[in-house]
């Protein structure tokens, strides 16, 4: 798994029409909500990545049929919220940090133990920050010492709902306890320090879950309801497209747009970035698809500049800062990050290995504890190191757009987390890229 690397020649523009893959995020949600709801949900649109699979399979182990998917058409066949099954061995997660926090509350109110195992990558991250509140709501969740998974779930405990008050804006903490508060006694409130993705909040309402918003940071449920099931059409994922954004973005005479992508306010923080380094994005045919709302953005080439990036967008677009690194490379003056020390803790250390990549094509990029200063410059050509995180791997690819040689990334067969078929994908946008096995 870890000898993949992406060959990609340096220049070339995008052009064309195209459709990314599924949004991750309302993928993941999609089965978990369909497994657990009453009744029959049809998916359109989904994510046939490994992280969705993992998430798949996992409900799968639990007893829930799934049919497909087939061509992004998933149907769920739910069981209702008390209806899994213990699962035969542990639940590999894979290297799916949204699958092991989300279904961790979900199996916290179950009347049988799991175990969540996930790749080397996701046994690394921290997992206290869903084990404590957990714990504080009455669930019992063993993680290694260093508060890591693999993650032993002990079942037939008593949950109450709670007041919790979040220190990271993470919405995979926010929807875990959501997800346990379905299945605990009285009101469970989560007050969060920023704004994060909401997509748990809609499809919880979309699945008949009356919750309630108190201001832009709260949210709570009431255990013992019911979710019933309906269809849900996913969008393409914006964090799939802003490779493309910020590939169309620094490759001269680019003009690209990108179909029904999901634009939910919570997820735009890219766009807002892009346009205040002065990039020329347009939101054309603005519309709603199962409570998301959804666009086609068209993207021209325009001359970047460094700026400061509001703190508050960090939450709000904290997938594509290894791509807005690129963007910055690329932009006149200094571009700096602060406030995003969670980057840290993705599948890679985004921040030092973004910092190593950078340095390595010939650019100046400062770690700092929270973020990264980058100085705009000129991209050589060589060899980077993705880690194996997908995000990084693909980064790097649109980076070619831009150089003056043949840039090599190493270790990315986990782009099939996110983003299926990248490879052909991006040539047929116009990226002059190559991988053994996959184009
Ligand atoms: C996700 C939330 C984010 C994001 C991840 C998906 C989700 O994580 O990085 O890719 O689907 O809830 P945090 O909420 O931990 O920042």
């Amino acid at each position: 798994m870890t000898d993949l690397s992406f060959t990609v020649e340096p220049g070339g523009s995008l052009h064309g029409c195209v459709r990314v893959p599924g949004d991750k995020s309302i993928s993941h949600r999609a089965i978990m909500f369909g497994a657990l709801a009453e009744g029959v949900t049809m998916i359109t649109g989904f994510l046939d990545g490994e992280d969705c699979l993992a998430t798949l399979r996992a409900f799968r182990a639990m007893g829930v049929r799934i049919d497909g998917s087939e061509q992004g058409q998933v149907t769920v066949h739910g069981v209702g919220l008390h209806g899994l099954h213990a699962p035969i061995g542990p639940l590999d997660m894979g290297n799916s940090g949204t699958s092991m926090r989300l279904m961790s509350g979900i199996l916290a109110g179950q009347a049988f133990d799991t175990v969540l195992t996930g790749d080397a990558s996701l046994n690394r991250r921290p997992m206290r920050r869903i084990t404590e509140p957990l714990t504080q709501m009455g669930a019992w969740v063993e993680t290694t010492e260093r508060g890591s998974a693999p993650l032993r779930i002990h079942g037939s405990q008593r949950l109450v709902g709670m007041d919790y008050r979040m220190s990271v804006a993470s919405a995979q903490v926010k929807s875990c306890l959501l997800l346990a508060g379905l299945y605990a006694e009285g009101v469970t409130r989560v007050t969060e320090p920023a704004p994060t993705r909401d997509h748990t909040e809609r499809m919880l309402e979309g699945f008949g879950y009356g919750l309630r918003r108190e201001g832009e940071r709260t949210v709570a449920v009431t255990g013992g309801g019911r979710l019933t099931a309906t269809a849900i059409d996913v969008p393409a994922d914006i964090s799939s497209a802003a490779f493309f954004l910020v590939g169309a973005s620094i490759a001269p005479s680019s003009d690209l747009t990108l179909k029904h992508v999901g634009v939910n306010p919570t997820r735009t923080g890219v766009i807002d970035i892009l346009r205040l380094m002065g990039a020329d994005i347009e939101v054309l045919n603005l519309r709603w698809a199962g409570g998301e709302a959804v666009a086609d953005l068209r993207v021209r080439y325009a001359p970047l500049r460094g700026i400061r990036i509001p703190e508050a967008l960090v939450p709000l677009a904290i997938d594509e800062f290894p791509t807005l690194f690129i963007a910055a490379a690329c932009a006149t003056g200094e571009t700096v990050l602060t406030g995003a020390a969670e980057l840290r803790v993705k599948e890679s250390d985004r921040i030092q290995v973004m910092a190593d990549g950078l340095t390595t094509l010939g650019i100046v990029a400062k770690p700092t504890a929270d973020g990264v200063e980058i100085q705009g410059g000129r991209l050589t050509g060589g060899t980077v190191e993705s880690h194996g995180d997908h995000r990084i791997a693909m980064s790097f690819a649109m980076a070619g757009l831009r150089a003056s040689d043949l840039i090599q990334v190493r270790d990315c067969a986990n782009v099939n987390t996110s983003f299926p078929g990248f490879v052909p994908f991006a040539h047929n946008a116009g990226l002059t890229i190559t991988a053994p096995g996959t184009a």
